[in-house]
């Protein structure tokens, strides 16, 4: 039996990694083989494309090809066998990042993203999708206190965590069956109760 795709969303700083390995816990404890992976990244060579994705500056469209180009890999290589041979899929980021950061954040045309999605993704869409949902002061915050040197893409500023959170929000609205979101202000324990709900109407 296919396994299922679930991935996970959000401003930097929302917290959405901090839950990735429970998740996958609660999976496996529900007897799902369970493949973590992450974008852009998540191949050998969507891994050097995350390296410079975070460092090099670049053309917005060169950026947005990029992604994709790392996310094609990842189908190829990672996504795609893995749900075949009835593995659960978690990626910590997939297509819906793309339409928040370059299409929100940057303000790339969406039917652009589109497009590309169309192409890369052959139809596939996740099964799931947690979109943690946090204030851009608040995750602002976070980032602070994390004091990690921050990537290109996290010392951009609040207006464009802003349109970054706009576009998912108005996402998880358009596609209601399929993102749901999380809101990541309350306590880990009050998180981890909404997504042992929702997992279990998939799984548990
Ligand atoms: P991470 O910090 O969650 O690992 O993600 C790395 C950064 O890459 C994050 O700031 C969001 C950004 N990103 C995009 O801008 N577009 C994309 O399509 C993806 C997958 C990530």
């Amino acid at each position: 039996m296919r396994g299922k795709f679930i991935t996970l969303e959000g401003v930097d700083g929302a917290g959405k990694s901090t839950h990735l390995d429970w998740i996958a816990g609660r999976l496996q404890a529900a007897g799902k083989k369970t493949v973590v992976t992450r974008e852009p990244g998540g191949t050998p060579l969507g891994e050097e494309l995350r390296k410079l994705l975070l460092a090099q500056p670049m053309h917005l469209e060169t950026e947005t090809l990029l992604m994709f180009a790392a996310r094609r890999e990842h189908l190829e290589r990672v996504i795609l066998p893995a749900l075949a041979a009835g593995s659960w899929v978690l990626s910590d980021r997939f297509t819906d990042a793309t339409f928040a950061y370059q299409g929100g954040g940057r303000g790339l045309d969406l039917g652009r993203i589109e497009s590309l999605e169309n192409w890369v993704h052959q139809g596939l869409q996740p099964d799931l999708t947690l979109v943690f949902d946090l204030s851009v002061e608040e995750a602002e915050r976070r980032r602070t206190v994390a004091a990690t040197a921050p990537d290109r893409f996290e010392q951009e500023n609040l207006e464009f965590f802003a349109r970054v959170r706009s576009v998912y929000l108005a996402r998880a609205a358009r596609y209601p069956q399929r993102i749901r979101l999380i809101d990541a202000g309350r306590s880990v324990i009050d998180i981890r109760k909404s997504l042992e709900e929702i997992l279990a109407i998939l799984c548990l």
